[in-house]
């Protein structure tokens, strides 16, 4: 979504401001911005990336030592210069930027036009600035009074931050529901939506709550108040985000870095949790909970997207090795169906950056109706893994390219070991079987690097199906969410139509779409239904459909059906999704960069959902 940034108050804010907007440009990218003070207020917007506006703004006059700056994913009016943010008030000594949605903006703009009130935007937001104006103007507040009154009478999520002209000391910012991080430097201060461009400055933050405002000044101050006014003191933290994990080092794009860093981030999400030798897995998340989750009837598993997939695996793996019933729900419909959840329910939310709005709704909800709340998050700090009763981090480092990648096989780790303990707790997997699960973990990150050396392979498949308008992926078991994300990598990235499916369906329908232009990703690993899944791939060979299978090394049946063959190395079948997802990633990141895609900021994606 939309990010801000800010900054006050020792330097230049131009140059700060810029590296920040470029290093949250993953957000949201539509259109960027600025507001610099310096007795008066310069305003510089435009369409595009920040590079646009960057090359808008030379020559310009940029000095000043305090400043505002966004860069938006449109929602309210479509992306141009003048929804771009920052917005003015009427009186133009007002400068605001938003990430969020006013959702009553329509009510209140009404009574702000009755008053006189001129808009120049469609934004949601404008109409905010100038209900701070309104209040200011009318009954003579200072800005963080009107600011805070002005909140009171707000319906939806901010993240905000102002900045007055005639009031050149302070910023004031102020959050619900999305989120807002405050570093600070030695005698200045940097706001921003996550934490990325204040690392470079300082290690020092503290993470706004919802409905709390903070004042930032030049003399070096921070105060923090609710918005029932009560003083609240700031809880500064210790940043642990190294710089080197924000670039692409020597990769191309920030999504093949990632795809390359998996075997290490999978080793890093089991660092100190398994040990095979010793035959323990320690989840210091689970243990914090461990009477809760043994007296619990089922596991409730809430998430967006790819996280959703990861859920789904989670499923597959919570009930055949813990025998714990599992429901996987998207977020954003158990928010709003009156879902059945009580005291006995574990809900697990899973989430990368730990911002997203409807999973963040959707454990709100099950809070209110007692259920346990675990996070499985890779965001530290983020709102949802302060929201929850207990969690882990997946510790993949900071995943940039919108599409995630390492993030999800963090989550897919993370449940894995989850499964695993509490199956062997429960006495749902015998010991020898549990053992050898462990040891095969502890192999996986290897594998996985085994996986990565098939990379010129796949992109000769690449470029033989890249002109394809559609694709269908298909897997059984453990190997259906891998289809449902496989197909969900290459729409994100390269625009071809795809769709995953559980082999088996593929005759209630999709097959009637099976022709000699249509390329079928068959992941073809499993041992439990190999012989169906050869037939499925029979099927798709009689109506000339061209198959791609994903393989398990030494396999001979399916390679000789298949027009293309991609093996990985053999493991266990609840440990498959973590190889089996690799090459898909791989495909999906050739087919975009041959169709000339911008592969880490697909168009109309954004990387942290912070609207519903
Ligand atoms: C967006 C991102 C996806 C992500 C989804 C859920 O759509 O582009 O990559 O899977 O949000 O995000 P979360 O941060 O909650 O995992």
């Amino acid at each position: 979504m939309c990010c801000i940034v800010a900054y006050v108050v020792q330097r230049e804010a131009y140059p700060i401001l810029i590296y920040g907007l470029k290093r949250l440009e993953y957000r949201g990218y539509d259109s960027s911005g600025l507001s610099l003070l310096n007795g008066k207020l310069r305003e510089f917007k435009r369409k595009g990336k920040v590079q646009d506006l960057v090359n808008f703004v030379k020559g310009k006059n940029v000095s000043g030592s305090m400043g505002i700056a966004h860069t938006r994913w449109a929602t309210h009016g479509k992306p141009d210069d003048i929804n771009a943010h920052p917005h003015q008030s009427g009186n133009g000594r007002l400068t605001l930027i938003h990430n969020g949605i006013i959702e009553n903006y329509a009510a209140l703009k009404t009574a702000l036009l009755q008053e006189g009130h001129v808009f120049q935007s469609e934004t949601d937001t404008e109409v905010l600035v100038h209900l701070i104006e309104e209040l200011q103007t009318r009954s003579n507040l200072p800005l963080e009074e009107a600011v805070r009154v002005a909140l009171t009478k707000v319906i939806g999520a901010y993240a905000i931050v102002v900045m007055d002209e005639r009031d050149p000391g302070k910023l004031v910012a102020a959050r619900k529901a999305s989120p807002l991080v405050i570093g600070i430097g030695d005698g200045e201060f940097f706001l921003a939506s996550d934490a990325t461009p204040i690392v470079e400055h300082t290690q020092k933050v503290v993470y706004l709550n919802d409905e709390e405002i903070a004042v930032v000044t030049r003399d070096g101050e921070l105060q923090i108040k609710d918005i029932g006014n009560e003083i609240k003191m700031p809880y500064i933290q210790q940043l642990d985000l190294k710089i080197e994990s924000l670039g692409k080092g020597d990769y191309e794009h920030f999504m093949l870095k990632e795809i390359y860093e998996q075997p290490n981030t999978i080793a890093d999400c089991m660092r100190g949790r398994i040990n095979a030798a010793e035959g323990w897995i320690k989840l210091g998340g689970v243990d914090q909970v461990q009477e809760r989750i043994a007296q619990s009837k089922r596991f409730i598993m809430a998430a967006c997207g790819t996280s959703w997939h990861a859920a789904l695996i989670g499923e597959y793996l919570f009930e055949e090795l813990a025998r714990i019933p599992v429901e996987v729900e998207y977020a954003s419909e158990l928010r709003y169906r009156n879902p059945i959840i009580d005291r006995e329910d574990v809900v697990v939310a899973l989430s990368q950056s730990g911002e997203t709005a409807d999973t963040m709704a959707a454990l709100e909800l099950a809070k209110e109706k007692g259920a346990l709340i675990y996070g499985i998050v890779n965001n530290v700090g983020s709102s949802i893994a302060r929201l929850t009763d207990a969690g882990s981090y997946i510790h993949a480092g900071p995943e940039i390219g919108v599409a995630s990648t390492k993030a999800f096989t963090g989550q897919v780790t993370l449940l894995t070991m989850m499964a695993i303990s509490l199956g062997y707790q429960r006495g749902t997997i015998p010991k020898s079987y549990y053992f050898q699960l462990l040891e095969e973990l502890e192999r996986i990150p290897g594998k996985v690097a085994k996986v990565l050396e098939s990379d010129t392979q796949i992109r000769y498949i690449a470029s033989e199906i890249k002109d394809a308008n559609n694709a269908l992926y298909l897997g059984r078991g453990y190997n259906f969410p891998i289809a449902l994300e496989g197909a969900l990598k290459l729409k994100e990235i390269s625009y071809i139509h795809a769709e995953g499916y559980p082999a088996a369906e593929m005759k209630h329908g999709p097959i009637a779409l099976i022709d000699e232009n249509m390329p079928v990703v068959v992941i073809a690993t499993n041992k439990s239904a190999y012989e169906k899944v050869v037939s499925n791939i029979q099927e798709v060979k009689a109506r000339k459909g061209i198959v791609i299978a994903i393989v398990t090394e030494g396999d001979k049946i399916i390679s000789s059906l298949a027009d293309y063959s991609i093996a990985i190395p053999d493991t266990d079948e609840p440990l498959t999704p973590l190889l089996s997802v690799i090459p898909l990633q791989l495909l999906s990141y050739h087919i975009a960069l041959m169709r000339g895609c911008n592969v880490d900021q697909p168009r109309n994606l954004a990387k942290s959902v912070t609207v519903e």
